[in-house]
């Protein structure tokens, strides 16, 4: 039996440890026991509580309850917390999910007292160090144990930054094993794309039809902090939806919504509130998330993981920064890097949407990512040096 802690904190890190839960459930709960923190990231009931009910995740463990903060102090109290726990249970990993400060803290932590630490969705880069995330990411890459990337440019980006594919056991932070698994939020996508057309009650709600409707979002921190950036990004919304007579809804996280009143001018403000093709709405549950991606015509985001459940669903996307990490879709033609520029964004809109044929193929692994990642474990712990 081996022992890992979780560590989770924002929203997207409790959507992939779902899947990693569920495949320890139903295939190694003889061989693996899981404890999970909560860093408390994030806290509110729609970006937090709903997951663990919706998607089966057990209850944290333990709740750090960091809240926000600037990302010294908010990292630094997590930091803190961690290490109390890792000092007290001494787990064979510790896991940590993508590139957010509840990331970087876990894996500040575990390094200092050798926890071996797992890294699933290494290896991304945006080569943007101006990125909170980038920093992130990096950091934790250069200090795990076992690295699982979710894509073939994931993989490559460590073997450039000097990470051997062909390293042999024992593995450990001087030592990295690197696996390329696929994409663990696919996994959960493929999972839940049936139950959510079932048990979705979005659709009905706001009367929207399939195929004719936009969906967006907008949280990443260099959007909402910027006035400039906003503006453009809420005009383009506002003339697409014009333009084009369509129903954009957006669930809008919630750093962007304390922001809209301070941050976009009032005359757009006030367009925005009285255009009734705009529905702003707070961030909804994973399965009205998945059914709006799985029933809109076309995705506006600046979110990662939003971006990839596009490709999922087959639906075109326009990406709301200056380059992505998942640059395997733009490759592909099906998203448009806009960044935040109005013309580039309604120019995206016109071009993805003319477009007659587009074509998807497989690019985020098989769907179990999660099984890989618990056998890559066990036959790798006990050979630490
Ligand atoms: C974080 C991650 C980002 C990820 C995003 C997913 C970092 C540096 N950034 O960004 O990579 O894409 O999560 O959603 O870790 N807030 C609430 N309620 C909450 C959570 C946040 O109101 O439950 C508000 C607070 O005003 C807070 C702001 O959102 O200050 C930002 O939250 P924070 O967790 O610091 O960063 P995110 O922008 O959510
Ligand atoms: N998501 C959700 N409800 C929302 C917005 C997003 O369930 O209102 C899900 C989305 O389906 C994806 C994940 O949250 O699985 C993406 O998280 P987010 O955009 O917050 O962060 P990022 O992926 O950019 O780090």
């Amino acid at each position: 039996m081996i022992k890992i802690v979780t560590i989770i904190g924002a929203r997207p890190q409790i959507i992939k440890a779902a899947a990693l839960s569920r495949a320890i459930k139903n295939h190694f709960s003889d061989k693996i026991t899981e404890i999970i923190v909560h860093t408390g990231q994030h806290y509110d009931k729609n970006m937090s509580q709903v997951f663990f009910e919706e998607l089966g995740i057990p209850e944290p463990n333990y709740n750090l309850n960091a809240g926000s903060n600037s990302h010294g102090q908010q990292t630094a109290q997590m930091i803190t917390g961690i290490e109390k726990i890792l000092l007290e249970i001494n787990p064979n990993y510790i896991i940590l999910y993508g590139d957010t400060n509840s990331t970087l803290a876990g894996a500040i932590a575990a390094s200092k007292i050798h926890i071996p630490i797992v890294h699933i969705e290494a290896g991304l880069r945006s080569f943007n160090k101006a990125m909170p995330e980038e920093i992130n990411r990096i950091m934790c890459d250069h200090t795990s144990t076992l690295l699982f990337t979710p894509t073939l440019s994931g993989l490559n980006n460590l073997t450039s930054e000097g990470f051997n594919k062909n390293n042999k056991t024992p593995y450990n932070a001087d030592n990295p094993g690197i696996f390329h698994c696929g994409d663990i939020m696919y996994d959960n996508s493929l999972y839940f794309k049936t139950i959510s057309q079932k048990s979705n009650t979005i659709i009905s709600k706001y009367n929207l039809k399939k195929d004719n409707f936009v969906l967006s979002t907008i949280h990443r921190n260099n959007n909402t902090d910027n006035p400039i950036r906003l503006n453009a990004i809420f005009n383009s919304l506002n003339k697409i939806a014009q333009q084009n007579s369509i129903n954009i809804i957006i669930p809008l996280h919630p750093r962007t919504s304390k922001l809209l009143n301070t941050n976009l001018n009032k005359e757009l403000l006030t367009l925005i509130k009285s255009n009734n093709h705009i529905k702003i709405i707070e961030p909804v549950s994973f399965l009205d998330m998945l059914a709006l991606e799985n029933n809109c015509k076309l995705i506006i985001t600046d979110s990662g993981g939003v971006q990839k459940e596009a490709y999922y669903f087959e639906k075109p996307s326009i990406i709301l920064r200056s380059e992505t990490e998942w640059v395997e879709i733009v490759e592909q033609g099906a998203a448009i890097i806009a960044d935040a520029n109005e013309e580039k964004i309604i120019d995206s809109y016109n071009r993805l949407t003319s477009k007659k044929k587009q074509s998807f193929p497989l690019l985020f692994g098989d769907g179990k990512a999660a099984e890989f990642i618990c056998e890559t474990m066990l036959a790798t712990q006990k050979t630490y040096s």
